[in-house]
């Protein structure tokens, strides 16, 4: 084995000589070529851009329960992360610090300094603890980018949902829709301004597909209709509303919003599903449902690329989700493929 080893590597050194004199004849031959080092040296790779983080940290929060009925964990105080929100963040260029919803206020407050992104993800829990933490990290959201922080927030299905009724201050401002388990069209708002929001660098080839084809997917019982968000002057006036859905009863829901003041962009529908989830048959796995995956994914990490929060990078190791490993539960053919499960102890 340690022989192969060698061998190969001695055999590599001697094609990649091979290849530099090759280089360094042609060179001499034609004195306007140069010789790889100076070619390094004489290139004019632009220099990265110093107002921009290229270490992204996105905070992901856990969300009560195993997220598998029960199958993976019945502890009372589990919660956890589907992994495809997690390949979501990474697939664009950042990496994952979970917020493990129920642990200690001053861990959650320590790894809240650590992050220049937020995510909060689908489910069902609108009470206790849970909205409890959601609401608080919401306002340390804003409070940061009133500071002058730029810290983007993702809030997808159920966070778009809580995050409505934190705004709003109405704990009952959902209404319930029939959206369970659908891909659907993306209908955009007449002279909706998509400058500096989500869409505004998808490829005009791709927006126009999304208002035709099935590309995006629904899983909701609640939601909102553009009436009852526009009626809503707290509402109204921080959201701006880009897409809406039709539901089975057709209904119109809202399904993509803007903040107008705040890197916040607010989804009914779910971005990271038509890449990294298998199990519910509806979910589009065409090559543009794909794609809107991936354009949703890099306009979030270009957000918080803009972040001004520059880590300590130890800490920052401690905490990644890399200290966790997935469990698979796709095997029951049903929910998330891969799940990140967290039990405080
Ligand atoms: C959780 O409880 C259910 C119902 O009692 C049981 O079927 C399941 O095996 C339990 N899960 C685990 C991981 O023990
Ligand atoms: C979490 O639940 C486990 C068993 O379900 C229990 O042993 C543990 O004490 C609980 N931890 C907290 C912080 O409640």
């Amino acid at each position: 084995m340690a022989n192969d080893v060698v061998r190969t590597s001695t055999s590599a050194r001697f094609w990649i000589s091979l290849f530099i004199a090759f280089l360094s004849c042609s060179a001499n031959a034609q004195s306007g070529i140069l010789l790889p080092t100076e070619a390094y040296l004489a290139s004019s790779c632009p220099a990265p851009n110093p107002t921009l983080y290229y270490r992204p940290v996105i905070g992901i929060l856990t969300h009560p329960g195993d997220g598998a009925s029960g199958r993976l964990s019945n502890a009372t105080n589990a919660s956890y992360i589907a992994a495809s929100y997690v390949k979501f963040v990474e697939s664009a260029g950042a990496r994952v610090i979970p917020l493990i919803y129920n642990e200690p206020q001053q861990n959650l407050d320590k790894k809240l300094e650590l992050v220049n992104g937020v995510l909060f993800t689908g489910g069902w829990a609108k009470t206790g603890l849970y909205f409890e933490t959601v609401e608080q990290i919401f306002k340390k959201v804003l409070e940061k980018n009133d500071g002058g922080e730029h810290l983007p927030l993702y809030g997808i299905c159920l966070g778009f949902e809580l995050i409505s009724m934190i705004v709003s201050k109405d704990k009952n401002i959902l209404e319930e829709f029939s959206a369970r388990n659908q891909a659907t069209t993306l209908d955009f708002t007449q002279n909706a301004n998509i400058d500096g929001t989500i869409f505004q660098r998808f490829p005009p080839d791709l927006l126009e597909k999304m208002s035709t084809d099935c590309l995006v997917m629904q899983n909701h019982r609640y939601g909102l209709s553009p009436k009852r968000l526009l009626d809503n002057d707290k509402l109204s006036s921080f959201f701006n509303i880009l897409t809406t859905c039709t539901d089975e009863d057709d209904k119109v829901y809202v399904s993509t919003v803007s903040s107008r003041n705040y890197p916040i962009t607010a989804f009914q529908w779910h971005p990271e599903k038509n890449a990294f989830e298998w199990g519910p048959k509806q979910i589009p796995h065409t090559e543009d449902a794909v794609r809107v995956t991936q354009n949703a994914a890099n306009f979030f990490v270009s957000e918080a690329r803009k972040s001004t929060t520059r880590p300590n990078a130890q800490e920052v190791l401690d905490n990644l989700i890399y200290n966790y490993s997935p469990t698979y539960c796709g095997t029951a053919g049903k929910g998330y493929d891969e799940v990140y499960i967290f039990t405080q102890s």
